[in-house]
């Protein structure tokens, strides 16, 4: 039962991501709900909440849907398609609104699902995967790799962040290396430390061969 559900959710979540090009694509989902499962089994969290959660959590991305709203109507929908419980269905849908980075609030996620499936997501912006993720964003934006004019050490605010004062490197101190203090697990911490190191060895490389101002 479990099986067939998570099948025909993989199905569902490819032919929604078919045309998806902001970094978001089926690899992203694969990638993520491979590690969330994976941790799941370390950490003792509930595998289907954990697995069904991992592959929807993009499709309420307002990079990935026309409205946020939308998103939700469309993967409650399919969780009442494929049998869940209501119960399932609502802690679903409260993690995969509350995990992403973005989201707002920045609250600690609170049930031990929501912290896997985060904790498998921020694994996915870092390390080298993270690294060419996020050159393949900037340039989808039209930001440049790097911008020295920019101070990139000193945080940028969110106005800033929103008015696109940003670049590639700029994003790695906005964001990912802070992913390894917030990482939720023991097990996420744990697998974010070698990713994190490839992060400050490659930023450190590329300020290096960029040279000084
Ligand atoms: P997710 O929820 O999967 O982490 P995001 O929308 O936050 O998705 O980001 C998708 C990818 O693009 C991530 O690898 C992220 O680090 C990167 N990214 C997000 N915002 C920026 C930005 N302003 N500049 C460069 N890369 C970015
Ligand atoms: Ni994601």
């Amino acid at each position: 039962m479990n099986k067939q559900m998570i099948e025909q959710t993989e199905k569902w979540v490819k032919s929604q991501l078919e045309t998806e090009r902001t970094g978001h694509d089926w690899y992203h989902i694969r990638r993520v709900t491979k590690q969330a499962k994976e941790i799941a089994a370390i950490e003792g969290a509930d595998e289907l909440i954990v697995v069904l959660a991992a592959l929807l959590h993009d499709l309420i991305d307002d990079k990935v849907v026309t409205s946020i709203e939308e998103g939700l109507k469309n993967v409650t929908g399919w969780l009442i398609s494929i049998g869940t419980t209501k119960e399932q269905r609502d802690h679903i849908i409260e993690i995969i609104t509350t995990i992403s980075f973005k989201g707002g609030t920045n609250q600690p996620v609170s049930t031990m699902e929501a912290q896997v499936v985060q904790d498998a997501d921020r694994l996915d912006a870092i390390g080298a995967i993270g690294v060419a993720r996020t050159f393949i964003y900037a340039g989808s934006k039209g930001d440049p790799m790097y911008d020295p004019t920019l101070s990139v050490r000193e945080n940028l605010t969110i106005e800033e962040y929103r008015n696109g004062r940003s670049s590639a490197i700029g994003h790695f101190y906005e964001k990912l290396l802070k992913l390894k203090e917030l990482m939720n697990t023991q097990e996420g911490k744990k697998r974010a430390e070698l990713r994190h190191q490839f992060l400050e060895n490659f930023l450190q490389q590329f300020l290096d061969e960029w040279g000084e101002e």
